[in-house]
C-alpha cells in the first residue's frame, strides 16, 4: 500500500527528520523523484548532524553508510578529499540522488558508449553543484563522473540509491570499455569497516 505524504510538509529541518521522511516517501512501491529531490534540497546542511559519519581517506573518496532505508534505499555520506573523483559509472538501474553537504562537486555527464565501436566517450554536459543542491541521475539519463574540483577544500555529499545496489559498471573514458566493480563502505553507522575501496578514478 502506498503511504501518501503531503508535499507541503516535506521540509526537513534536521538530518534525523530527513531520514524519517525519506522512510515515509519510500514506504510504497513508487518513487516520486521530484518529491525526494525537493525534500533533500530542503535540508540545510548542518555539519554537527552529519560529522559523525564523515570519515576521510588520504587517497580516495570514501563511502560511509548512514541508513539502510528498510531495504528500500541506502543513504550514505561520501567524503571527497582535495581533487578526489569517481570513475565514470552507471547506477545499476537505480535512482541516484546526490546532495551537497559541504564544498562543491563537479558532475560530468556522458552518453552510454556505443556497444559496437571502441573510442572516446561522448560528454553530454558538466556542472558544478554547490552546497545544499541535490542532483538526480538514473541510467536512462546517462553515466556520470563526480569530482571535487578544489585542490584546497574538501567536499561532502549525501547520496541516496534506491533500490540499493552493491556493484556497478565503471567505464574507461578513452575506449568506453566497461568493468563491473563491487562497491563497499569505508564506514557503516559511524564505525570504520576495514579493507574497503570506492569507485576511484585509479581503477581505470
Ligand atoms: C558518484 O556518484 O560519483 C559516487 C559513486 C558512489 O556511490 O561511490
Amino acid at each position: 500500500m502506498d503511504h501518501p505524504v503531503q508535499t507541503e510538509l516535506c521540509k526537513a529541518h534536521t538530518l534525523e527528520e530527513l531520514i524519517r521522511i525519506l522512510h515515509q516517501l519510500f514506504a510504497g512501491d513508487k518513487v516520486n523523484v521530484d518529491e525526494v529531490q525537493t525534500l533533500m534540497e530542503s535540508y540545510e546542511s548542518n555539519p554537527e548532524e552529519w560529522s559523525q559519519y564523515a570519515q576521510f581517506d588520504q587517497f580516495r573518496y570514501t563511502r560511509n553508510l548512514v541508513d539502510k532505508g528498510n531495504g528500500k534505499f541506502n543513504l550514505m555520506i561520501l567524503c571527497w578529499g582535495e581533487g578526489h573523483g569517481s570513475s565514470i559509472h552507471d547506477h545499476t538501474d537505480s535512482h541516484c540522488f546526490m546532495k551537497i553537504l559541504q564544498g562543491n562537486l563537479k558532475e560530468t555527464l556522458f552518453e552510454w558508449p556505443d556497444k559496437k565501436a571502441v573510442g572516446e566517450m561522448q560528454k553530454k554536459s558538466e556542472r558544478v553543484l554547490k552546497e545544499n543542491r541535490c542532483a538526480y541521475i538514473n541510467d536512462t539519463i546517462g553515466l556520470h563522473r563526480v569530482e571535487n574540483p578544489s585542490h584546497t577544500e574538501t567536499a561532502v555529499s549525501l547520496h541516496l540509491y534506491s533500490p540499493p545496489f552493491a556493484s556497478c559498471n565503471t567505464f574507461d573514458q578513452r575506449t568506453g570499455h566497461k568493468q563491473k566493480v563491487k562497491m563497499t563502505f569505508f564506514s557503516q553507522f559511524g564505525e570504520r569497516t576495514p579493507y574497503t575501496t570506492s569507485i576511484s578514478q585509479e581503477n581505470n
